[in-house]
């Protein structure tokens, strides 16, 4: 298979295995171009990106920018602070207008779950999801998988306190546990997740010290464990909040190695959507 099977990259949930590997085969390819001397293909040339982003970002916005000029994409950059989004226009409004200046991709973080598939059945662009609020962040996904490929089929385990636990999770397959060394003490990697008080609305626990205490990663937890952990974070951290800066910045984790890794994930992305633009 040399194509993905969906136009649009709005969520993991749309992926086959198939697409995920091919994606990382990819990936594999634009991270030996990334590494040389001269990191730039044309492989996007006469293709024109616009990236939407009406809530804040620095990695993934930076990341999909950087992907798209290695590619030699024509790229518009809009950020909804700067926009007429303030003066009450409507998403599609927006998008419509960026669109008649003859955009074939748009990359978009949202902060309402949905929005990228409410676009991709509104306008003939091709959409990848940079992130759609509590919902998916489907090149995060891609990228942390990517950085762990040899561990795919791994078992999954959740952790934290039961308030920030969704319901039902045991139906997606994996297990819930409470207590932070027992996990720890489980896994072979732990991707360690921000807390987003950004889209919390009430207090889902205490405070930041309780949490911290039950469920911050530090130096001395990490060593007391049988075996020595990889620790992943997509970022931005909350140092010393769900994990300590000596942990962040240990040789345990591979936090830097994720971002590196997103540049080339998302070249994939953009590459393979657009390839499917040009065949139609
Ligand atoms: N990991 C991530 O999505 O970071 P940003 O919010 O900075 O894009």
């Amino acid at each position: 298979m040399s194509e993905l099977s969906v136009d649009h990259v709005l969520g993991i949930k749309y992926l086959t295995p198939q697409d995920i590997q091919l994606i990382h085969q990819t990936a594999d390819q634009f991270k030996e171009v990334i590494n040389r001397p001269i990191k730039k293909v044309p492989s996007l040339r006469d293709i024109t990106v616009a990236n939407l982003f009406f809530e804040n970002s620095t990695r993934t916005k930076l990341s999909f920018e950087l992907a798209e000029k290695r590619l030699s994409a024509d790229v518009i950059n809009f950020s909804a602070a700067q926009s007429s989004v303030k003066k009450g226009e409507t998403l599609i409004d927006t998008v419509n207008n960026i669109l008649a200046m003859k955009v074939d991709v748009v990359v978009m973080r949202h902060p309402n779950p949905g929005a990228g598939v409410f676009l991709s059945n509104h306008i003939n662009a091709r959409i990848v999801n940079a992130g759609d609020g509590a919902h998916e962040h489907p090149t995060q996904a891609l990228l942390d998988s990517y950085s762990i490929r040899e561990k795919l089929g791994a078992e999954v385990m959740v952790c934290g306190p039961a308030t920030l636990i969704p319901k039902h999770i045991e139906k997606l397959g994996v297990q819930v546990e409470l207590d932070l060394r027992k996990a720890l003490q489980w896994c072979d990697v732990a991707n360690m997740l921000r807390v987003q008080n950004e889209r919390m609305d009430i207090s889902y626990f205490p405070s930041v010290r309780e949490y911290t205490q039950q469920y911050g990663v530090n130096m001395e937890l990490l060593q007391s464990l049988d075996k020595e952990i990889t620790i992943m974070h997509p970022g931005p951290i909350n140092r010393g909040v769900e994990i300590t800066s000596e942990v962040a910045d240990s040789d345990q984790a591979i936090i830097l190695n994720q971002v590196e890794n997103g540049v080339a994930v998302r070249m994939a992305v953009l590459y393979l959507v657009a390839s499917k633009i040009k065949r139609n």
